[in-house]
C-alpha cells in the first residue's frame, strides 16, 4: 500500500468471503506473526489462518456474523466482523470482533474507516448496543477511545500473547 492510496471498505458477502479467503487469511497471519493477541498462538501458519477465516464465513453465511473488509486497491489490508448472533433476550446486542489491520497498512485510517463502516451496518441489522474487549495498552485501546467508545474497565490475565505471555483486556461498550 503506497502514501495516500484510497482505501475502501466494503461488506462481503458469504460468496465474497469464500472468494477473498486467502486476503483475509494473510492479513490475519500478518497480524499475529506481528505478535498481536487476537486468539491465536504462535507458529501460527497461513493455512492455520484460513481455517479461521472458513469458520467465519461459514458463520456469514448463516448470518450469524457480518464481515468488512478494506481494500488499497485490489490489496486487502484490513477486516472487521461484527458478531450477530445473541441469547434471544438480547436481540439488540452486537459484539465487534478481529479488527485487523497488516502492519504495512497501519497509522493511515484503515481501522478507524471499518469501525465507522462496522457501526453502521450493525444498526442496520438492528444492533443498537455493540461491545468488544480489547489487549490494554496496545493501539487498540486508543483508536476505541477516540471513537466514542465507553471504557468499562479491566480484566488482568484475560489471555496471552502469541508468545505465551499473559495480557490484561479492555471491555468498552458503545450505544449506536
Ligand atoms: C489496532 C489496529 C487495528 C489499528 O489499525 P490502524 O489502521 O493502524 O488504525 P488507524 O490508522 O485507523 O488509527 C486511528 C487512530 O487510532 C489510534 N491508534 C491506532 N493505532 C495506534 C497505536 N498503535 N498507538 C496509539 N494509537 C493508535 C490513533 O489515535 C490513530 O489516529 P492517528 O494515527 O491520527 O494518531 C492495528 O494496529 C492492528 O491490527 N493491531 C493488531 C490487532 C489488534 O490489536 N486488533 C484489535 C483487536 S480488538
Amino acid at each position: 500500500m503506497s502514501a495516500g492510496e484510497q482505501i475502501g471498505v466494503r461488506r462481503l458477502r458469504s460468496p465474497d468471503v469464500f472468494a477473498q479467503l486467502d486476503g483475509l487469511a494473510a492479513v490475519l497471519h500478518d497480524v499475529v506473526e506481528g505478535g498481536a493477541s487476537v486468539s491465536y498462538m504462535a507458529p501460527f501458519s497461513h493455512a492455520q489462518a484460513r481455517e479461521a477465516f472458513e469458520g467465519f464465513a461459514a458463520e456469514v453465511e448463516q448470518g450469524r456474523r457480518l464481515l468488512l473488509a478494506a481494500f488499497a486497491g485490489d490489496e486487502l489490508v484490513g477486516t472487521v466482523q461484527v458478531i450477530l448472533a445473541a441469547p434471544p433476550n438480547q436481540p439488540h446486542r452486537g459484539e465487534i470482533a478481529k479488527l485487523l489491520v497488516r502492519r504495512s497498512a497501519r497509522r493511515r485510517g484503515v481501522a478507524q474507516l471499518l469501525m465507522e463502516h462496522a457501526e453502521r451496518e450493525a444498526l442496520a441489522e438492528g444492533k443498537t448496543l455493540l461491545v468488544l474487549d480489547t489487549v490494554t495498552g496496545d493501539g487498540a485501546e486508543c483508536l476505541y477511545a477516540r471513537i466514542g467508545w465507553i471504557k468499562v474497565g479491566v480484566i488482568p490475565g484475560y489471555a496471552l500473547y502469541p508468545d505465551g505471555r499473559p495480557c490484561d483486556t479492555t471491555v468498552f461498550w458503545k450505544s449506536l
